[in-house]
């Protein structure tokens, strides 16, 4: 083997090992479809309790739905956008939290920080007497 040959060999293979790790971490984010939906959560059922108190959400079809500190009711796609982790509502810091990675988004579903790059989608809500309405 020549020594050109024998250098251009070795070079590829550092190529592919320093590839390596990256091809199986670094994961294309998910092109999740947007969801569509509209449900009706009736607030004085005991398993919607938790949207009774300020700063309690609750998971539902995907979507988590929260009500703030101010009483306002919010909701989002429940799946995290970088890997699917369903994500967390933290009231007091005013945002939704992934334990996957660490990602944090808004309470629009804005992308605070990463490693998701791309929003989580916002629901609509509207609350009539107990009836509280959410929709994409
Ligand atoms: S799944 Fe990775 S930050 Fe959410």
């Amino acid at each position: 083997m020549e020594r050109a040959e024998f250098l251009r060999l070795v070079g590829a293979g550092v190529g592919l090992a320093a590839l390596a790790p990256c091809l199986q971490g670094c994961r294309k984010q998910q092109d999740a479809p947007l969801l569509s939906v509209d449900f009706t959560l009736d607030l004085s059922q005991s398993t919607n309790q938790a949207l009774t108190t300020n700063g309690g959400y609750l998971v539902t079809q995907r979507v988590i739905v929260a009500r703030t500190l101010d009483g306002n009711y919010i909701a989002v796609a429940a799946s995290c956008t970088h890997q699917g982790v369903t994500v967390q509502y933290q009231a007091s810091s005013y945002r939704f939290h992934c334990n996957g990675h660490g990602a944090n988004f808004n309470e629009s579903g804005g992308v605070i920080n990463g490693p998701a790059t791309t929003a989580l989608q916002q629901m609509y809500t509207s609350l009539d007497g107990q009836m509280l309405r959410v929709w994409s």
